[in-house]
Protein backbone atom coordinates (compact mmCIF):
# COMPACT_ATOMS: atom_id res chain seq x y z
CA UNK A 1 0.00 0.00 0.00
CA UNK A 2 1.12 3.05 -0.80
CA UNK A 3 0.74 6.72 1.03
CA UNK A 4 1.12 10.37 0.24
CA UNK A 5 3.26 10.58 3.36
CA UNK A 6 5.47 7.69 2.57
CA UNK A 7 8.34 9.53 1.73
CA UNK A 8 11.83 8.41 2.70
CA UNK A 9 13.99 11.30 1.54
CA UNK A 10 15.80 14.07 3.39
CA UNK A 11 14.57 16.75 1.17
CA UNK A 12 11.69 19.19 1.80
CA UNK A 13 8.45 17.20 1.20
CA UNK A 14 6.05 18.09 -1.55
CA UNK A 15 3.00 19.21 -0.99
CA UNK A 16 0.29 16.42 -0.41
CA UNK A 17 -1.71 16.37 -3.86
CA UNK A 18 -5.33 16.02 -1.32
CA UNK A 19 -4.82 18.68 1.52
CA UNK A 20 -4.92 16.98 5.01
CA UNK A 21 -7.86 18.93 6.23
CA UNK A 22 -10.30 17.28 3.25
CA UNK A 23 -8.43 13.92 4.23
CA UNK A 24 -8.03 12.81 7.08
CA UNK A 25 -9.74 15.78 9.69
CA UNK A 26 -12.78 15.19 11.61
CA UNK A 27 -13.61 11.22 10.60
CA UNK A 28 -13.38 9.72 13.62
CA UNK A 29 -12.72 6.08 12.74
CA UNK A 30 -12.90 4.00 9.12
CA UNK A 31 -16.26 2.26 8.30
CA UNK A 32 -15.07 0.53 5.47
CA UNK A 33 -11.45 0.27 4.63
CA UNK A 34 -10.51 1.18 0.58
CA UNK A 35 -9.55 -2.41 0.07
CA UNK A 36 -12.75 -3.72 1.00
CA UNK A 37 -14.53 -1.27 -1.17
CA UNK A 38 -12.34 -1.81 -4.58
CA UNK A 39 -12.37 -5.95 -3.80
CA UNK A 40 -16.64 -5.79 -4.10
CA UNK A 41 -16.81 -2.91 -6.69
CA UNK A 42 -14.96 -6.28 -9.28
CA UNK A 43 -17.26 -8.67 -7.34
CA UNK A 44 -20.21 -6.30 -8.77
CA UNK A 45 -18.68 -5.60 -12.04
CA UNK A 46 -18.31 -9.28 -12.68
CA UNK A 47 -21.49 -9.70 -11.81
CA UNK A 48 -22.22 -7.07 -13.92
CA UNK A 49 -20.28 -8.19 -16.55
CA UNK A 50 -22.25 -11.91 -16.37
CA UNK A 51 -25.17 -11.35 -16.54
CA UNK A 52 -25.64 -8.35 -19.32
CA UNK A 53 -23.11 -9.12 -21.95
CA UNK A 54 -25.30 -8.86 -25.05
CA UNK A 55 -27.10 -6.13 -23.84
CA UNK A 56 -25.05 -2.93 -23.36
CA UNK A 57 -26.65 -1.65 -20.38
CA UNK A 58 -26.91 1.37 -19.01
CA UNK A 59 -25.36 2.67 -15.28
CA UNK A 60 -27.23 5.44 -14.07
CA UNK A 61 -25.75 6.95 -11.34
CA UNK A 62 -27.40 10.19 -8.69
CA UNK A 63 -25.14 13.58 -9.12
CA UNK A 64 -22.62 13.74 -6.73
CA UNK A 65 -22.62 10.64 -4.16
CA UNK A 66 -22.49 7.76 -6.40
CA UNK A 67 -19.90 9.42 -8.86
CA UNK A 68 -16.98 7.56 -7.35
CA UNK A 69 -18.54 4.26 -6.96
CA UNK A 70 -20.12 4.13 -11.05
CA UNK A 71 -17.28 5.19 -12.28
CA UNK A 72 -14.78 2.62 -10.69
CA UNK A 73 -17.75 -0.17 -11.16
CA UNK A 74 -17.28 0.95 -14.77
CA UNK A 75 -13.74 0.86 -15.19
CA UNK A 76 -13.72 -3.03 -13.87
CA UNK A 77 -16.69 -3.93 -16.34
CA UNK A 78 -15.41 -5.34 -19.65
CA UNK A 79 -18.87 -5.36 -21.97
CA UNK A 80 -19.98 -2.60 -23.83
CA UNK A 81 -21.61 -0.66 -21.21
CA UNK A 82 -23.21 3.38 -21.62
CA UNK A 83 -23.46 5.89 -18.35
CA UNK A 84 -25.81 8.75 -17.66
CA UNK A 85 -26.46 11.03 -14.91
CA UNK A 86 -29.20 12.38 -12.85
CA UNK A 87 -29.42 15.26 -10.80
CA UNK A 88 -32.15 15.87 -8.40
CA UNK A 89 -32.54 17.93 -4.82
CA UNK A 90 -34.44 16.83 -2.25
CA UNK A 91 -37.09 19.51 -0.81
CA UNK A 92 -37.23 19.68 2.94
CA UNK A 93 -34.80 19.46 6.03
CA UNK A 94 -31.30 18.87 4.43
CA UNK A 95 -30.48 15.94 7.02
CA UNK A 96 -33.72 14.18 6.25
CA UNK A 97 -34.90 12.87 2.67
CA UNK A 98 -38.29 14.21 2.21
CA UNK A 99 -38.44 12.10 -0.71
CA UNK A 100 -39.88 14.75 -2.80
CA UNK A 101 -37.18 15.80 -5.21
CA UNK A 102 -36.71 17.70 -7.77
CA UNK A 103 -35.12 17.41 -11.34
CA UNK A 104 -32.10 19.74 -11.78
CA UNK A 105 -30.25 17.30 -14.59
CA UNK A 106 -32.01 14.82 -16.39
CA UNK A 107 -30.83 11.79 -18.58
CA UNK A 108 -29.45 12.49 -21.58
CA UNK A 109 -31.15 10.12 -23.40
CA UNK A 110 -34.57 7.66 -23.83
CA UNK A 111 -34.50 5.06 -22.09
CA UNK A 112 -37.56 3.12 -23.39
CA UNK A 113 -36.54 -0.85 -23.93
CA UNK A 114 -33.02 -0.51 -22.20
CA UNK A 115 -31.32 -2.49 -19.75
CA UNK A 116 -30.84 -0.23 -16.66
CA UNK A 117 -28.94 -0.03 -13.46
CA UNK A 118 -28.99 2.24 -10.83
CA UNK A 119 -26.10 2.88 -9.57
CA UNK A 120 -26.59 4.32 -6.21
CA UNK A 121 -24.37 5.51 -3.19
CA UNK A 122 -26.91 4.83 0.14
CA UNK A 123 -30.21 3.84 0.44
CA UNK A 124 -30.91 5.42 3.90
CA UNK A 125 -34.79 6.11 4.25
CA UNK A 126 -34.76 4.91 1.01
CA UNK A 127 -37.39 7.44 -0.67
CA UNK A 128 -35.36 8.81 -2.77
CA UNK A 129 -34.76 5.53 -4.43
CA UNK A 130 -38.27 5.01 -4.33
CA UNK A 131 -38.88 8.25 -6.40
CA UNK A 132 -36.26 7.60 -9.07
CA UNK A 133 -37.46 3.96 -9.34
CA UNK A 134 -41.13 5.36 -10.33
CA UNK A 135 -39.98 7.69 -12.31
CA UNK A 136 -37.91 5.87 -14.14
CA UNK A 137 -40.26 2.85 -14.65
CA UNK A 138 -42.99 5.34 -16.57
CA UNK A 139 -40.17 5.63 -19.32
CA UNK A 140 -40.95 2.05 -19.72
CA UNK A 141 -36.92 0.79 -19.80
CA UNK A 142 -36.84 -3.22 -20.53
CA UNK A 143 -35.46 -3.31 -16.70
CA UNK A 144 -34.18 -2.23 -13.61
CA UNK A 145 -31.74 -3.33 -11.25
CA UNK A 146 -30.69 -1.32 -8.53
CA UNK A 147 -27.10 -1.68 -7.02
CA UNK A 148 -26.02 -0.10 -3.55
CA UNK A 149 -22.91 0.66 -2.03
CA UNK A 150 -24.25 0.79 1.42
CA UNK A 151 -27.49 0.38 3.09
CA UNK A 152 -28.01 1.60 6.70
CA UNK A 153 -29.47 -0.55 8.80
CA UNK A 154 -32.78 0.99 9.55
CA UNK A 155 -36.06 -0.34 11.01
CA UNK A 156 -38.72 2.46 9.80
CA UNK A 157 -36.94 2.67 5.86
CA UNK A 158 -39.47 2.22 2.96
CA UNK A 159 -39.36 -1.64 1.47
CA UNK A 160 -37.86 -0.47 -1.52
CA UNK A 161 -36.23 -2.56 -4.74
CA UNK A 162 -32.35 -2.54 -4.32
CA UNK A 163 -30.96 -5.97 -5.55
CA UNK A 164 -27.45 -5.84 -4.41
CA UNK A 165 -25.60 -4.10 -1.72
CA UNK A 166 -22.33 -4.14 -1.14
CA UNK A 167 -21.94 -2.88 2.18
CA UNK A 168 -24.86 -3.88 5.13
CA UNK A 169 -24.10 -0.44 7.37
CA UNK A 170 -25.50 0.91 10.80
CA UNK A 171 -27.55 4.10 10.96
CA UNK A 172 -24.65 6.78 11.51
CA UNK A 173 -23.89 9.54 9.29
CA UNK A 174 -20.83 7.94 6.95
CA UNK A 175 -18.78 10.24 4.27
CA UNK A 176 -16.56 9.39 1.82
CA UNK A 177 -16.12 7.60 -1.17
CA UNK A 178 -18.49 9.93 -2.81
CA UNK A 179 -20.24 10.85 0.03
CA UNK A 180 -19.97 14.40 1.29
CA UNK A 181 -20.91 16.15 4.66
CA UNK A 182 -21.15 20.18 3.39
CA UNK A 183 -19.77 19.17 0.40
CA UNK A 184 -16.19 17.69 1.63
CA UNK A 185 -15.05 14.59 2.36
CA UNK A 186 -16.20 12.80 -1.32
CA UNK A 187 -12.28 12.06 -1.74
CA UNK A 188 -11.51 9.85 0.94
CA UNK A 189 -10.87 6.48 -0.98
CA UNK A 190 -12.66 4.80 2.34
CA UNK A 191 -15.99 5.53 4.22
CA UNK A 192 -15.47 6.88 7.39
CA UNK A 193 -17.80 8.10 10.34
CA UNK A 194 -17.10 10.85 11.87
CA UNK A 195 -16.22 13.04 14.72
CA UNK A 196 -19.32 14.03 16.18
CA UNK A 197 -17.84 17.83 17.32
CA UNK A 198 -17.70 18.40 13.07
CA UNK A 199 -21.36 18.93 13.56
CA UNK A 200 -21.65 20.86 16.40
CA UNK A 201 -19.27 23.20 15.38
CA UNK A 202 -20.94 23.06 12.04
CA UNK A 203 -24.22 24.02 13.56
CA UNK A 204 -22.77 26.61 15.41
CA UNK A 205 -22.05 28.13 12.43
CA UNK A 206 -24.74 27.70 10.39
CA UNK A 207 -27.27 30.31 9.40
CA UNK A 208 -30.96 28.92 9.61
CA UNK A 209 -32.41 28.71 6.29
P1 LIG B 1 -32.78 8.53 1.41
O1 LIG B 1 -33.81 9.15 0.50
O2 LIG B 1 -33.08 8.81 2.87
O3 LIG B 1 -32.56 7.06 1.15
O4 LIG B 1 -31.42 9.31 1.20
C1 LIG B 1 -30.65 9.13 0.10
C2 LIG B 1 -29.63 10.22 -0.08
O5 LIG B 1 -29.35 10.95 1.12
C3 LIG B 1 -28.33 9.60 -0.49
O6 LIG B 1 -28.28 9.39 -1.88
C4 LIG B 1 -27.31 10.58 0.03
O7 LIG B 1 -27.10 11.59 -0.92
C5 LIG B 1 -27.95 11.15 1.26
N1 LIG B 1 -27.50 10.44 2.47
C6 LIG B 1 -28.21 9.62 3.25
N2 LIG B 1 -27.47 9.15 4.27
C7 LIG B 1 -26.24 9.69 4.14
C8 LIG B 1 -25.01 9.59 4.90
O8 LIG B 1 -24.88 8.86 5.90
N3 LIG B 1 -23.97 10.31 4.43
C9 LIG B 1 -24.04 11.10 3.33
N4 LIG B 1 -25.16 11.23 2.60
C10 LIG B 1 -26.25 10.53 2.99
Amino acid sequence: MTHHEDNDTDTEQPAPAIPDETRADGVARVLIPERDIQHEVQAIARELDGEYRDDRPLLIGVLKGAASFLVDVMKHMTIPVEIDFMAISSYGASTTSSGVVRILKDLDQEIVGRRIIIIEDIVDSGLTLQYLLDLLRRREPKDIRVVALLKKNKPNAVDVQVDRVAFEIPDEFVVGYGLDYAEIYRNLPYVAVLDPEVYSEASVKAEPE
